[in-house]
């Protein structure tokens, strides 16, 4: 799979396509009833470690969907069980550590695996995929933020006040914790360019939690340092966030390639603020996957209108596809971006 056959790939660097390309955050994952089956046997982390079952579970969308890219299968904790900080992933709840860190000594702890050993399953995964796949494969990373969230609050968080309290109240010891999981990301995105990923995407989904002033100060450097780090891979990078619309300039400044949109901005509210040098993905409300079709398709045409107007869109939702989703309606949905899409460009 190289750029000049994938839609995917050729709106990420703003070249011009013949409709537009889509992929769905989640879109591995339960609304699938053969997902559902094979978690009946495995649990979510077993499905990661064995990459036969890994890799399958991977195509599944691409194969039922027609999507134009996959993504990894695994989750943003898969590392942080590497750095020596064990979490469980509770149904419906999210992931939960026992132990969450709250000092200088807790950081100090946190190990920088070797990605080739400590994570071979992952790699071992893609390098599969990319003999089996005919779209591009995404592979990803937690960002710093939204990994602390959740090694500090011990689980998922409405507030996150433990989290912000030791950034700060200790601010030293904070960017130690940025600092570490800078390099562990830098590492991991690295491995996985080599193993054969073709983009990466940083999931900051809670980053949108932050004030931009807070943002710049205790998130803004480290984030600086990864891009900086991750752009000479040359593959596209995705930095994505819930609620980030205060946000956006300073995920173009620190890098990002492509900015994944949740749906509370408009895209042309993104593109005012953003320019046309940088690509966008986004931004369907996920909830309105179970809105009547008329209304789905509506919003789905007034979408593409706005973000196909400049070279570098990429249709998405605005955060992950619900357990509760018809997967006909995704199918339907996929088939109507395409054609739409492809109308649309001709005119
Ligand atoms: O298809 C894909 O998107 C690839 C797989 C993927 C998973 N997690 C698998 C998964 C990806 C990209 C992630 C990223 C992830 N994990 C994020 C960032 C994206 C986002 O949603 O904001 C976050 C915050 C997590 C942490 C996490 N893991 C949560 C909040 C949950 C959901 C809890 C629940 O039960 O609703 C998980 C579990 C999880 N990770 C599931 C899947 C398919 C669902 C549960 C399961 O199958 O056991």
């Amino acid at each position: 799979m190289s750029i000049s056959n994938s839609i995917f790939l050729k709106a990420c660097v703003r070249e011009p396509v013949s409709r537009a390309p889509v992929w769905y955050m989640r879109q591995a994952g339960r609304y699938d009833a053969d997902y559902r089956e094979i978690r009946k046997q495995y649990s979510l982390v077993e499905i990661c470690q064995r990459p036969q079952i890994c890799a399958d579970v991977t195509r599944m969308p691409v194969e039922k969907l027609g999507v134009d890219a996959a993504i990894l299968f695994s989750d943003i904790m898969i590392p942080i069980g590497a750095m020596g900080l064990d979490f469980e992933i509770k149904e419906n709840i999210g992931p939960v550590i026992e132990t969450p860190i709250r000092s200088k000594e807790d950081v100090n702890r946190l190990r920088l695996f070797e990605p080739g050993q400590d994570l071979w399953y992952v790699l071992e995964t893609i390098e599969r995929l990319r003999h089996q796949l005919h779209v591009p494969l995404i592979g990803f990373t937690g960002a710093p933020f939204t990994l602390a969230s959740y090694m500090i609050e011990g689980g998922p968080s409405r507030e996150y006040i433990e989290t912000k309290r030791l950034m700060y109240s200790q601010p030293d010891v904070w960017k130690m914790l940025m600092d570490k999981l800078g390099e562990m990301i830098i590492l991991y995105g690295k491995a996985q360019v080599k193993a054969g990923a073709q983009a990466l995407q940083l999931f900051d989904s809670w980053v949108g939690s932050l004030s931009p002033d807070a943002y710049e100060t205790y998130v803004y450097p480290t984030m600086k340092h990864i891009f900086d780090e991750l752009r000479p891979l040359g593959v596209p990078l995705i930095l994505f966030g819930v609620t980030t619309g205060e946000l956006l300039t300073q995920f173009q400044h620190a890098g990002a390639s492509v900015i994944g949109v949740d749906w509370r901005v408009p895209i042309r509210r993104a593109r005012e603020r953003l320019g046309t040098k940088i690509a966008l993905q986004g931004n369907l409300d996920p909830a309105l996957l179970q809105a009547p079709w008329n209304v789905l398709e509506a919003e789905t045409r007034k979408l593409l209108e706005e973000g196909l107007r400049h070279p570098g869109y990429i249709f998405n939702l605005g955060h992950g596809v619900r357990p509760s989703v018809d997967i006909q309606i995704l199918k339907r949905l996929t088939e109507f971006v395409h054609t739409y899409s492809e109308e649309w460009l001709a005119q």
